[in-house]
């Protein structure tokens, strides 16, 4: 199985790809993010966390989805704070603003364009998978004094990423 790319990783602050064609490649990559995420019990995971800059994103708040290209076409005023975590950023659980709503158009496993809704807390998983997407950690977006006082966590984290690669 591959490993999980943890802070500090160059992977994880590259722009993904878009995706030009869903083939097998695609699929199993699918499949071997679905059963990291379920390993470590997480609800979602984004390519890059794989090490693989392509923009694809699984997550399960219920119910399994496979995102190929997601694009978010509408973010509502309303923010919700809701509290998060990250495979990539192992063992730190922060608040973060989030948009309560967020629709979002992508393709599915099977090549089938959707557009769906998302609130609350499954708004909440797209929202933190989709930055990923963009080289965006969930830690960029808490209070500069939250950061400063999780400094030292992390550094350890990105001194873990180095000995991971
Ligand atoms: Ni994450």
């Amino acid at each position: 199985m591959r490993k999980i790319r943890l802070l500090g990783d160059p992977v994880l602050r590259k722009k993904a790809k878009e995706v030009s064609q869903i083939d097998e490649y695609v699929l199993n990559l699918v499949k071997e993010m679905f059963e990291v995420m379920y390993a470590n019990d997480g609800i979602g995971l984004a390519a890059p966390q794989l090490g693989v800059s392509l923009r694809i994103i699984v997550m399960d708040d219920g119910k399994p989805r496979v995102m190929i290209n997601p694009q978010i076409v509408y973010k509502s005023e309303e923010k919700i704070v809701g509290e998060e975590g990250c495979l990539s950023v192992p063992e730190i659980f922060e608040n973060v603003e989030r948009s309560k709503e967020v629709i979002v158009k992508y393709r599915d496993e099977n090549n089938v364009e959707r557009e769906e809704k998302f609130v609350d807390y499954s708004a909440r998983i797209v929202q933190h998978e989709y930055d990923h997407l963009d080289g965006i950690l969930f830690v960029d977006l808490i209070p500069a004094e939250r950061r400063a006082a999780i400094r030292e966590k992390l550094l350890d984290i990105v001194k873990r990423s180095v000995h991971q690669r």
